[in-house]
């Protein structure tokens, strides 16, 4: 087995929460979780149903608020930030559920999600056609993503894993330097899987990026870093290899993997 990384060969953390905590009532959905997430890296989230991980990225990217602990965006504390704040620092973000308009080609929905970044998203209507830089960020996007043949397609007539995709290409619009994807590999087949994975691959070099995902053999392909959480709790997290081994987890979770 390799030596442990020392901080240095580390990269740097683009995104840190401190002892964050959700309660609902009485139900502690995160409880106290601390983690760091780095740029060029993969750091993968998984945990039974219920176990706080859309909570856990609800709170990430300001859709809701900790009860108590902090975020950190670089050396920015971005804990009390609204959403659309946290999305203009670098923060993006991808959902369980799809979000795309269906009635809007390829090109349309990633250049409305572009134009979101702008100080004034509600004038869309007037500078959508003059807006050359949200343009040119959407056909970036749509293209990295792998959706360059697609730019005029009706968004509701892609494939399931090309709508996945262009909710990759609408946050990647947005030029984000942390991606918060929630299930992007959910209800995928194989090849769809495998294209999302590279496309991950890709897009590793120059994000953090968080990876909340069922799929373990998906998992332990791409993941840099695995965190596993059980009751809002994080039981274990590290390298791959050692959350594999860690017997807390083979009991709490990953069975005979
Ligand atoms: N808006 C809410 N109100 C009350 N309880 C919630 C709410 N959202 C999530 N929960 C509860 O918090 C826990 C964690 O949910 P969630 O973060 O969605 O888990 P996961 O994404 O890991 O499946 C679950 O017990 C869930 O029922
Ligand atoms: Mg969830």
């Amino acid at each position: 087995m390799s030596a442990p990384k020392t901080m240095r060969d580390r990269p740097e953390v683009l995104l840190r929460c401190s002892a964050l905590v959700r309660q609902w009532g009485g139900l502690i959905a995160v409880n106290r979780v601390s983690l760091d997430f780095r740029l060029g890296e993969v750091h993968a989230v998984i945990g039974t149903n219920g176990a706080g991980k859309s909570t856990l990225i609800n709170m990430l990217s300001g859709e809701i608020e900790p009860s108590s602990g902090t975020i950190h965006l670089r050396s920015e504390n971005i804990t009390n930030w609204s959403q659309p704040r946290r999305a203009q620092a670098g923060l993006g973000r991808s959902y369980q559920r799809n979000t795309i308009f269906p009635g809007f080609s390829v090109l349309e929905n990633c250049r409305l999600a572009a134009q979101s970044r702008t100080p004034k998203p509600w004038h869309w209507w007037e500078s959508a056609s003059r807006c050359a830089a949200s343009l040119d960020a959407a056909c970036q996007a749509a293209e990295l993503a792998g959706l360059k043949d697609r730019l005029e397609q009706t968004a509701g007539l892609l494939s399931h894993g090309q709508k996945r995709q262009l909710e990759i290409a609408m946050c990647l619009a947005t030029n984000p330097q942390v991606l918060l994807l929630d299930e992007p590999l959910a209800g995928m087949g194989a090849e769809e899987t495998d294209r999302m994975l590279n496309l991950l691959k890709k897009l590793r070099k120059d994000h953090a990026i968080l990876l909340v995902e069922h799929d373990m053999d998906a998992v332990f392909r791409i993941a840099d870093q695995i965190t596993v959480m059980v009751n809002g709790t994080v039981i274990a997290s590290g390298e791959p290899q050692a959350v594999r081994q860690n017997a807390d987890v083979q009991a709490a979770y990953l069975g005979g993997h």
